[in-house]
């Protein structure tokens, strides 16, 4: 292999490099977010939640919470605050959902009470099954 074969060769590898690392990122940012292998249920047991308590669960690749709300029973809801995309957390004793990014407050039904987020939590359909709490 003389000199040029060798150099032209690099610069093949090195540019297929770079075009990879560039389409991959833009392929995975174009694809629709229910393709792929989502769309499967999560499944949780119910005595592992009591009355008042949380579960943190992933649905569908993203971080969520199931609440066993006092007379309301289990809700599930999406953890990814709709203002910036920060998590939020459950707080227990105030009885609704914070995000600690910008103050955002939303009910347990994920509705906002207060805060910049422009819109409620996204919620999931669940159904009790016997011992089994099935999300998706
Ligand atoms: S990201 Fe949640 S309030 Fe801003």
């Amino acid at each position: 292999m003389n000199r040029r074969k060798f150099l032209k060769s690099v610069l093949f590898f090195l540019g297929s490099t770079a075009l990879v690392s560039f389409v991959y990122p833009l392929v995975r940012f174009l694809e629709p977010p229910g393709s792929g292998a989502q769309g499967g249920k999560t499944i949780v047991k119910r005595a592992e939640i009591p009355v008042s308590a949380s579960k943190n669960i992933v649905v569908n690749n993203t971080p969520a919470i199931i609440i066993n709300v006092p007379d309301k029973g289990f809700i599930a809801l999406s953890k990814v605050c709709t203002h910036l995309g920060c998590l939020v957390e459950y707080d227990k004793p105030g009885k609704r959902l914070l995000c600690p990014c910008h103050a955002g407050a939303f009910s347990l039904t994920g509705n906002v009470l207060s805060g910049p987020p422009p819109k409620p939590l996204q919620k999931y359909t669940l159904k009790v099954e016997g011992e089994d709490i099935v999300i998706g």
